[in-house]
């Protein structure tokens, strides 16, 4: 059954080239695309792209941390990524005194180069299909529970043997296809990382949370690191004997430009997408998640801005928190409205209505109607655990009243005072008393009001303790499984569903959703409509950072040095940042974006906002990601951080 399932896609991906530039798709197996790939521009082959036996464009990316993309652009481990993946690390290295993050940072020799305790990057070795393996003694009679138990022991046993030598090696088994295969990644992990160069974040970050997820888009977002390693160029802890990383293979870097049409490709760790899913996830998605959470999060960021725009100290404290609070809650803003202007519910609707028709008499009738029963039991408990996860748990007084760590030196006590005062009661209003352990409810009777309330819970670590831990009780023991086995069942109709939308839609190529493996996505830089009347072109330039820049408001504000070079004339057309159809996601950020020789144009580091429905539909006509152009970055570099010396590390193509 596997076999056929596998065979099956495969043969359909390589049959019908895709209409548009839709997908996210596996490395190793990219020569079922490389032929569609070619015929849009591309000029490598698949083994270029991929290869276990030479060195290929896989060796140049990497996992960055635990949730972006990073690659190599020089032979002695110059790592580039963006200016937000690197951003908890600067500002661990800032102060009042060294704001690296107000100011930048640059190291003018290696030995200025700061460590970075905690971060790791990953280098793919190989990844191959092991759905036989994973699946060695499976029964059809286990029920789901037993299924991923025998999938973990498995799993663990490949995970072992893939790792055995040590070096750093690690290994993990993933689902594709809500487990209709398995593929098994073994990566190589340096944990030696230094911080080598940031702009500051002026630059790095101008247009903040205003620009973010938007379209003229002119931030400069990235910044640069470097891998070190032990003598015999393998893994080792930090040590200031270690030498820099050596990799296989660094990109070239292309400053012949982007235009209209370009080829393009974006090689990557996306990390999560849901494109077949139902539409009562969707729906679920659109008037009751994404409402909800952006309502809190405005509450929540309203409350961080008072206090950061009164202090300097402050702000550097909840910069980094105050950004992932903010992002997320941006883009679900322009996920919503796309989801909704596109009539996306509706649409998914129709499609399982024909799909419906078609599964009668199959071994897929009825997996729709299923899904829809399951996902009506489960959303109201998910409803709770997410407005758990919003409210309470953001509070930091109760983070570290249940054991989590909070960094006391990014700690005001103030802003988590209102935060409790806002959370704690919008959670108590939101949810009814059975979403609530009895010790809440005692709490809230106990005091006469929120505020205090507020006020014992900061003076009596004993109470907050009592009161945090009954609520991670409640909803991780509680909820939690409740949540988990809804999802278990959810999980195995779309294990059925998967391959009967295969079946039903023969002419169309499936790819995995992104699940934070190695992805390649291809397309080619766009313009697109936002909006009646209103065409966008694809390519910004430094002009348009001088005409947002206003040293009165913040996001805006940019360095005194970058006024006085425009001035000095001849800079006006200097790009910035491009568009392009590529399908990226979150985890995307850093990725390398290539042209059709595989070398560097820019790194990519968003979409834009009417475009983020594509984490559950990809819609050719306005998803786009958005991409610093890599001349934008040397322009960076040798003018802002005089760090020229950089540049001879690089190899230039045009
Ligand atoms: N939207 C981009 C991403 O999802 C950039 C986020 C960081 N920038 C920010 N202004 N919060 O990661
Ligand atoms: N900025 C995102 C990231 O951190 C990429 C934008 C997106 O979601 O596509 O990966």
């Amino acid at each position: 059954m596997k076999k056929t399932f596998l065979s099956a896609a495969l043969i359909l991906a390589a049959l019908h080239p895709l209409k548009a530039d839709e997908g996210m798709w596996l490395p190793a197996l990219i020569s079922e695309r490389i032929g569609d790939m070619q015929a849009k521009g591309l000029r490598l082959s698949a083994e270029d792209i991929y290869s276990v036996n030479q060195a290929s464009l896989k060796d140049a990316v990497v996992l960055f941390g635990s949730g972006c993309t990073g690659e190599l652009i020089s032979g002695e481990g110059l790592l580039l990524t963006n200016h937000h993946c690197g951003y908890s690390y600067i500002q661990k290295h800032s102060s009042v005194e060294h704001d690296y993050l107000k100011d930048g940072f640059w190291a003018m020799n290696r030995s200025q180069e700061l460590p970075n305790p905690g971060l790791t990057v990953r280098f793919l070795e190989r990844m191959e299909d092991v759905t036989d393996a994973v699946l060695k003694g499976y029964k059809a009679k286990m029920t789901e529970e037993q299924r991923l138990a025998l999938v973990k022991k498995n799993a663990d046993k490949l995970k072992e043997q893939a790792t055995k030598e040590g070096n750093g090696l690690k290994a993990s088994v993933e689902a594709l296809y809500y487990g209709n295969q398995y593929f098994l990644f073994v990566f190589r992990e340096y944990r030696d990382i230094r911080l080598v160069g940031a702009p500051p974040s002026s630059i790095g970050k101008f247009g903040g949370e205003t620009d973010n997820w938007m379209w003229p888009r002119h931030t400069g977002d990235f910044s640069i690191f470097r891998i070190y390693a032990g003598e015999d160029n393998l893994p080792a802890d930090y040590s200031a004997s270690n030498v820099p990383y050596q990799p296989k293979k660094s990109l070239k870097i292309s400053r012949a430009g982007v235009k209209e049409g370009d080829f393009t490709f974006v090689y990557g760790c996306p990390g999560s997408t849901q494109e077949y899913v139902h539409s009562e996830l969707v729906k679920y998605i659109q008037d009751v998640s994404d409402p909800e959470k952006i309502a809190l999060r405005t509450t929540r960021l309203g409350l961080m801005k008072k206090y950061m725009d009164q202090s300097q100290a402050v702000r550097i404290q909840y910069s980094s928190k105050f950004a992932s609070v903010a992002n997320a809650w941006k883009k679900w803003q322009g996920e919503e409205k796309g989801l909704r202007k596109n009539r996306i519910v509706p649409v998914k609707q129709a499609y399982e209505e024909r799909f419906a028709d078609w599964a009668q008499g199959t071994r897929y009738e009825g997996l729709t109607e299923r899904l829809a029963q399951l996902y009506a039991a489960r959303n109201p408990l998910y409803r709770a655990y997410e407005y758990y996860n919003e409210t309470v748990r953001s509070v930091e007084k109760l983070q570290m009243a249940s054991g989590r760590r909070v960094d006391p030196k990014d700690y005001y006590q103030p802003i988590d005072e209102e935060i409790f005062v806002a959370m704690v009661s919008a959670f108590d209003k939101a949810l009814e008393d059975s979403y609530k352990p009895e010790e809440f409810i005692r709490q809230r009777e106990r005091f006469g009001s929120i505020g205090e309330w507020k006020d014992a819970i900061f003076a009596d670590e004993e109470l907050a303790k009592e009161l945090a831990v009954s609520l991670d009780k409640f909803y991780n023991q509680n909820l939690a499984p409740q949540v988990r086995e809804l999802g278990q069942a959810i999980n195995l109709c779309y294990r059925d569903y998967m391959q009967g939308q295969m079946e039903f839609e023969p002419g169309k190529s499936f790819y995995p959703d992104a699940n934070l493996t190695l992805r390649v996505a291809y397309g080619k830089v766009a313009g697109y409509r936002p909006t009646d009347a209103i065409w966008y072109t694809p390519v910004s330039t430094l002009r348009g950072i001088i005409e947002k820049d206003n040293p009165e408001i913040f996001d805006y504000n940019i360095p005194q040095a970058l006024r006085d070079i425009y001035a000095r004339g001849g800079y006006e057309e200097q790009p910035v940042c491009f568009l392009a159809t590529n399908h990226t996601t979150g985890g995307n950020s850093g990725s390398p974006v290539l042209n059709a020789e595989g070398n560097l144009i820019g790194i990519n580091f968003d979409r834009v906002w009417e475009g983020t429905m594509s984490d559950l539909i990809y819609d050719p006509e306005i998803c786009r990601n958005v991409s610093l152009d890599v001349r934008y970055i040397l322009f960076i570099i040798k003018e802002i951080g005089h760090a020229d010396y950089l540049l001879n590390e690089m190899e230039f193509v045009d």
